[in-house]
């Protein structure tokens, strides 16, 4: 396998990046395809690829515009000196204010507090994406004449102090306060404070690659890795914000042309079953099917004979119902055997993949009694949880154990010791 990692990415380009959901949706799930190239790049089904983003050309401009650097200036960072407009692309993450940042701006409160005057001359400002003029402004920069939707961000009282001083000592308004900011918020709260070119990246997070479940099997879809991506998007204070590698892959990534830096992180617990007659049921509502589409493509072209019982489940039928086609084309080609679908906001109540499952408990249980493997893909924090107690839930009243003795079936004969219930959450 080639020695591509997070710190020595392949630069690839995408091939395919489409929108999942039905018209109408208020979900945005993207199909996205990267090409392998000559890379070298191997993977298995249960792997997952690694993307590194890039911050928002736009607001890497904007942040330059209203700190009144150029972009040029040098600065120090964790991977050696570069220019600024480079650190705040590449190798700083500029969306979401950090709170070391906040923490380093309460050593450097002056004293004589809204004394320090930013200056603005005239500048010129253009979109490193397609040249277009972002700010063509020649004023003098005082008693308010600032371009338009630019403000005066130098005396400003002791308002930030105060700002400061609260976020510094009550840790929920500063979690409320990043929550929802980016630099660009923040410069127009603090840049009264005044900053050279290194003290506007002290403190800001290293830009990290984000981790994706592969949606495809390489014998499958030969020379790509697919990916099933939710995009994150919200607006804060008017403004519509991304989250960082979403945005950037739905956004920034024109397919064929984009260079994206990717690697693989391949998976030790999260496979197959080695004997392709072993049962396998897989849950993985939202994204979560993405393994799942992987495992399936595998055991279809290894003629595997295991029955597969695939729990899917998001919002709507209509909006949400992730590879429609392909699941049903499986469905009656007999390669999903059972398939369960939980729509969580379609009827008056809310139908979750565990509820399904419950309904179905007794079967779950013979399939787990008769070797199967047990696989859960998707939100940890609620769904993975949700899951789990359902499941042994089931081992108690099936299998005909107590609470306790099913939790550590559960837990310890079928999670560590047998190794065939698996999870890969995030
Ligand atoms: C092993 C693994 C596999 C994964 N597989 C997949 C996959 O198959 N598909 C997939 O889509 N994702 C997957 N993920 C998640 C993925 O790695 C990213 O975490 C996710 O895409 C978000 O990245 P981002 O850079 O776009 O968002 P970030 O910029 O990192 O932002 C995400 C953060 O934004 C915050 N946020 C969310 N809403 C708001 C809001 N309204 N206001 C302020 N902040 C908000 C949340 O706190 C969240 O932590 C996987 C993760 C792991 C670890
Ligand atoms: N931290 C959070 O609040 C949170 C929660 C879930 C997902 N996420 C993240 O949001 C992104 C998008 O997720 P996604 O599109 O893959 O889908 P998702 O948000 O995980 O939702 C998929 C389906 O799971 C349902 N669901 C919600 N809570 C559940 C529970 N406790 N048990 C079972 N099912 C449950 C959802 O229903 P409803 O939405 O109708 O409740 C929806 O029908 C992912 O990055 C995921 O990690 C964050």
């Amino acid at each position: 396998m080639a020695d591509w990692s997070a710190k020595n990415p392949f630069m690839t380009t995408v091939s395919q990046n489409f929108v999942l959901n039905g018209e109408g949706s208020k979900k945005e799930t993207r199909h996205i395809v990267f090409e392998l190239k000559n890379s070298g790049l191997e993977y298995k089904a249960g792997d997952a690829l690694g993307v590194i983003p890039r911050c928002p050309p736009e607001l890497v401009e904007e942040l330059l515009i209203s700190t009144n650097f150029s972009g040029d200036e040098e600065v120090e960072t964790h991977l050696g000196t570069c220019s600024l407009r480079e650190a705040l692309t590449d190798r700083f993450e500029i969306h979401r204010v950090s709170k070391k940042w906040i923490e380093g701006l309460a050593n450097r409160v002056p004293q004589d507090s809204g004394q320090v005057k930013m200056s603005i001359t005239s500048r010129q400002r253009f979109s490193s994406k397609d040249g277009a003029v972002l700010l063509d402004w020649s004023g003098t920069g005082n008693d308010g004449d600032f371009p338009e939707g630019y403000v005066e961000v130098g005396p400003v009282g002791e308002g930030y102090v105060n700002l400061i001083s609260e976020l510094t000592s009550d840790p929920k308004a500063m979690e409320d306060y990043i929550w929802s900011r980016d630099y660009l918020d923040s410069i127009s709260d603090f840049g009264g404070i005044g900053f050279t070119p290194q003290q506007l990246v002290e403190g800001m997070d290293r830009l990290k690659p984000r981790l994706y479940s592969i949606a495809s099997s390489p014998d499958f879809e030969r020379g790509t890795v697919h990916l099933t991506v939710a995009i994150v998007r919200y607006n804060h204070h008017d403004r519509d914000r991304a989250g960082l590698c979403t945005g950037y892959m739905a956004d920034e990534c024109e397919t064929g042309t984009t260079e994206v830096g990717v690697f693989m992180s391949p998976t030790r617990s999260f496979v197959l079953p080695d004997d392709g007659s072993t049962d396998a049921i897989m849950v993985g509502p939202g994204t979560g099917i993405a393994p799942f589409r992987a495992f399936l493509q595998q055991r279809e072209i290894d003629g595997a004979k295991g029955r597969n019982w695939l729990f899917f489940g998001d919002w709507t039928e209509e909006g949400e119902y992730l590879y429609r086609d392909e699941m049903e084309n499986w469905k009656e080609s007999g390669l999903i055997t059972r398939h369960d679908l939980a729509w969580s906001r379609q009827g008056s109540e809310k139908v979750y993949v565990q509820h399904l499952m419950k309904n179905s408990g007794e079967e779950i249980w013979n399939w787990i009694e008769n070797g199967a493997y047990f696989y859960v893909c998707g939100d940890k924090q609620y769904m993975a949880k949700d899951v789990h107690s359902t499941l042994i839930g089931i081992c108690s009243e099936y299998g005909g154990m107590s609470q306790d003795e099913a939790k550590e079936f559960v837990e310890t004969g079928l999670m560590k010791t047998e190794k065939r219930y698996l999870r890969d959450v995030y």
